[in-house]
């Protein structure tokens, strides 16, 4: 596992809102400064890039594939909501979304194929709320290994059969690769370079080594057409 950073993101430098910290892991008040400063630069999906929206659009594509057959899907860390409005157009079965930013959710709450609950998994949710799908969309970076295999542990028990990682944070561990790396962690603790601590980055073996931690035996994993990773995991 690697940490990694970011300054900006959706064209939002992350110090017009916040001071940069890259001891401090951006929190639950970071994402939802960050999502007030997003809905005052965007005012509805039309208005987010092209590709990105193709992207979520692709992922969104390929996540109905596995919940055609299903009646009930979860949706943990939903951000902006992009991916759980393009299936509610095509999904007949019910979309609940959990998303920890209160303010992160604006857009979606007007569309009521989603229920949408602020909060994290599993407090957030009502004991009635049962799923036999759960997925998790560019969300995982955030998770540090102990709490990663948390969460995969309660996802597993809640139960839910079949869980979908999409959008896994990964990095290539070539010699190159890995000398870079170490020479901006270098620029980024001497204070050379201002950096937000953002999450972590794992390999895939790291990835699935976390999910085996978890308990999980059935595993499949792939790339999308464009590089995107995903992980698979059902219970037995
Ligand atoms: C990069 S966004 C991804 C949003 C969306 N899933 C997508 O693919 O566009 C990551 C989201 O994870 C949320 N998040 C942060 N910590 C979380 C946690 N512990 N559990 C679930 N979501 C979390 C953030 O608020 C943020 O909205």
């Amino acid at each position: 596992m690697i940490k990694m950073f970011e300054t900006t993101w959706f064209g939002i430098n992350f110090n017009s809102f916040s001071e940069l910290n890259s001891s401090k892991q951006a929190n639950e008040s970071f994402y939802d400064l960050f999502y007030q400063a997003f809905y005052k630069k965007f005012h509805s999906y039309d208005e987010l890039p092209k590709a990105w929206k193709e992207q979520k659009s692709s992922l969104a594509t390929f996540i109905h594939s596995h919940i055609k057959s299903k009646t009930s899907i979860l949706s943990i860390g939903s951000g902006n909501g992009y991916i759980e409005n393009e299936l509610s157009k095509i999904y007949n079965g019910t979309i609940t979304a959990l998303e920890p930013s209160k303010t992160a959710s604006l857009w979606l709450k007007s569309n009521p194929k989603v229920t949408l609950i602020n909060g994290y998994f599993p407090d957030a949710l009502h004991q009635n709320n049962q799923f036999k799908f759960a997925y998790m969309s560019y969300t995982d970076y955030v998770f540090d290994d102990t709490s990663y295999v948390n969460i995969l542990k309660t996802i597993k028990n809640y139960p839910i059969d079949e869980f979908l990682l999409v959008g896994a944070s990964m990095y290539d561990p070539s010699p190159k690769f890995c000398m870079k790396y170490f020479i901006r962690l270098v620029l980024i603790q001497l204070g050379f370079l201002k950096k937000q601590l953002w999450g972590y980055q794992r390999t895939l073996k790291e990835h699935t080594d976390i999910f085996q931690k978890a308990g999980y035996r059935n595993l499949q994993s792939g790339q999308l057409a464009d590089g995107t990773y995903w992980i698979k995991a059902t219970n037995e």
